[in-house]
């Protein structure tokens, strides 16, 4: 092998779920306690764009930039990933001596998020699924997504979804290697290409329980989890499934929103608690009630991830009433524009408190 750099790029879209996925039943594998389903957001909107490359010229460890600043790769989760590719790609270069043997160079990741890192807005999820399929595309994986969807999960639980686009389901699994917990497509973008989402930034800054801390201790203290998980989730994920197929936004959004507030519950219900949501979620909220009184039907839906932002769902035929009162209220000032999902600015002020 000559000094040679070997690279790959890919782009991995946010996903925001609206059956939440909250609770492992194995935390090191990320297999959780109940199936969940997002929707992606387009490649244009909030992404993650990843250069994988590996070079014999390269310093002899793994590395990994996310905009512009060195992460930890010493984590279990980035490893496993690295692990896995890096045996997939072992496999190919024993079938075919010709291959270089990439699997045995350091790996440089350059990744770079055109949204705030670690603001409820799922960062990781397209982090690790960009990181995922930079590598496998760097390796030459014959790869489907769904077997990518098995790697990036263990580097974060949503991760999984961010490999396909459109609506996307996460089945639990019932093996306990994980074998079977793997993400699925509902239907593609184009099957109903109206849906859009606008996403409300309350805070930017870092959330103070992560995810991964927050479900644990929901599934060891809250008694109304047992139920979300066995009973409330498994019937949503088939009445929201079918909301998709025949393009129902009532269902769709009503079950959005009862997921969200069930979830957060739980939350609540957690000792000690974790509040997620702040006044400005809550007047979101009040909002997204307001709009809905005033159509006499469901145009609007919110949801909230591990943070105070807002993502709210509505139709293409209801941007004026949804979107366009909020950015009224809001001013667009610091909003950012995409293609299924603007973002913008949210403060307590705005909503005339
Ligand atoms: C509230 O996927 O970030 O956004 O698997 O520990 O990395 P880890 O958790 P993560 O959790 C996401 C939780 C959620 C709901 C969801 O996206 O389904």
């Amino acid at each position: 092998m000559t000094d040679e750099i070997y690279r790959a790029s890919t782009t991995a879209p946010v996903n925001i779920a609206v059956i939440k996925y909250w609770g492992k039943r194995d935390p090191k594998l990320n297999l959780p306690t109940n199936s969940s389903l997002s929707v992606t957001l387009s490649q244009s909107d909030l992404r993650t764009h990843t250069t994988a490359s590996c070079s014999p010229s390269y310093p002899s460890f793994d590395s990994l930039l996310l905009n512009g600043s060195e992460q930890d790769v010493s984590g279990a989760r980035t490893q496993a990933c690295f692990r896995e590719l890096r045996s997939l790609r072992r496999n190919l270069e024993g079938q075919d001596a010709s291959l270089p043997k990439l699997s045995t160079l350091p790996l440089k990741i350059v990744s770079e998020n055109n949204f705030p890192t670690a603001a409820g807005l799922a960062s990781s999820a397209a982090g690790f699924a960009a990181l995922v399929r930079a590598i496998a595309n760097l390796y030459e994986l014959p790869s489907s997504p769904t077997d990518l969807s098995r790697i990036a999960r263990q580097g974060s639980g949503s991760a999984c979804r961010s490999l396909f686009g459109g609506y996307v389901g996460w089945e639990q699994g019932k093996e306990v290697d994980g074998s079977d917990s793997v993400a699925f497509q509902v239907a593609p973008e184009s099957h109903w290409p109206e849906m859009r989402a606008i996403i409300l930034v309350v805070s930017a800054a870092k959330k103070g329980v992560s995810s991964t801390t927050g479900m644990q201790t929901t599934v060891a203290t809250s008694s109304l989890f047992a139920a979300r998980a066995s009973d409330t989730v498994p019937k949503r994920m088939k009445q929201m499934q079918e909301a998709i197929q025949i393009k129902d936004f009532e269902t769709f959004g009503k079950i959005t929103m009862m997921d969200s507030n069930s979830f957060h519950a739980t939350c609540l219900d957690t000792y000690p608690p974790i509040f997620y949501l702040n006044d400005v979620s809550r007047a979101a909220i009040k909002m997204v009630e307001a709009i809905n009184a005033a159509a006499g039907r469901i145009i609007a839906a919110y949801t909230f991830d591990a943070g105070p932002n807002a993502v709210i769902y509505y139709l293409q035929e209801n941007e004026a009433q949804v979107a366009g009162l909020f950015k009224a209220f809001m001013g667009e000032k610091d909003g950012w524009k995409g293609t299924r999902g603007d973002a913008i600015q949210a403060s307590e002020e705005a909503f005339g408190k």
